[in-house]
């Protein structure tokens, strides 16, 4: 292929730069032309395409976000967003397209390459849930950033006695709450993985260690467990007389400046779905697994499934008692 496009679709995450540059540079190096598509698969179908060079992607390897923007297209879902997108791809020459988001991303990049426009899907979202990914772009920033925030609820915690109970992101996927409920030593996480039973998962176990004389508590709960946590704190208040405050750490966990790990995988990540594009190899997803970089065929992909590690879970709970 000759000419590619690169796009930012679904929730950013940090470390889409660091992808985009790779995408960019490694093109640019190999004499294939690239355009930015901006606003994702919104951008395809309006035509909103940058024509980028090694400059386009200068200073942006450390900076969180996507410089293309990003969005999740309804009009993409329709036959004739769709029919649109191709019409514009094939308007600019462009043959082939880096898709960097999550799994709905993924499915809008299968779509395309159904309809004759090969793409190639690179892992990019704080959530960790694509199944045949060990890791995904932005997750472990994410976890280092939701380690930041819950040591410092942490140092107020302590210093009152209370339990903080922490509701962090992760869509319908635990990922994100286990890692960082060991990271912090959590009494308890809340995972979509396992049926929630708050007397058993967390009052009693609460109980449990105010027995060993233990005053101050972390509670890690993933969005994907639809509790409240407000409503989490008024209970095990009620229950255990711990005093208890709520926090939903949010979308702070989706930005600021990519770790080590992200900025190397999304570099690897980038350049590898170029190679594959060069080669004109599309129709594919780049996946991380261990410490490599592969590929899976598109449809086998997204027909993966990924089962949270019970070990880890059960190391979790044995440990931070
Ligand atoms: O997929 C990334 C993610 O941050 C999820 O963890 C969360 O459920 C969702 O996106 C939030 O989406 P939005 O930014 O559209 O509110």
């Amino acid at each position: 292929m000759k000419t590619i496009a690169v796009l930012t679709s679904g929730g950013d995450a940090p470390g889409m730069n660091a992808a985009i540059r790779a995408v960019v540079r490694t093109a640019c190096e190999n004499g294939v032309k690239v355009y930015g598509v901006v606003r994702g698969y919104n951008g395809l179908i309006n035509g909103d395409f940058i024509e980028m060079d090694l400059r386009s992607v200068s200073d942006i390897i450390n900076r969180g976000g996507t410089i293309l923007y990003s969005a999740r297209s309804t009009e993409f879902a329709t036959e004739e967003g769709m029919r649109k997108a191709v019409r514009t791809c094939r308007e600019k020459g462009i043959e082939g397209v880096v898709v960097i988001g999550g799994d709905g991303s993924f499915r809008g990049a299968r779509d395309l390459s159904e309809r004759g426009i090969p793409c190639v899907g690179v892992p990019g979202t704080i959530d960790n849930d694509i199944a045949c990914c060990d890791y995904t772009i932005g997750y472990d920033t994410c976890l280092n950033t939701i380690m930041d925030m819950v040591d410092r609820i942490r140092d107020t915690s302590e210093s009152h006695d209370r339990c903080a109970v922490i509701e962090v992101m992760g869509r319908r996927a635990g990922y994100l709450a286990l890692n960082a409920g060991i990271a912090c030593g959590a009494t308890s996480i809340l995972i979509p993985e396992v049926e929630v039973d708050i007397e058993k998962h967390v009052i009693e176990r609460m109980r449990k260690t105010q027995r060993t004389d233990k005053k101050h508590f972390i509670i890690i709960v993933a969005e994907g467990c639809g509790v409240d946590v407000h409503e989490l704190a008024k209970h095990i208040q009620a229950e255990t007389g711990v005093e208890s405050r709520a926090t939903v750490l949010g979308h702070t966990q989706r930005g600021g400046y990519p770790t080590v790990k992200d900025r190397v995988m999304a570099t690897r990540m980038g350049n590898y779905a170029v190679k594959l594009l060069m080669n004109n190899i599309g129709n594919r997803v780049v996946a991380a697994q261990k410490e490599d970089v592969v590929d899976y065929d598109i449809f086998e992909a997204l027909n993966m499934t990924k089962t949270i590690d019970m070990n880890l879970y059960n190391i979790a709970h044995e440990v931070s008692i």
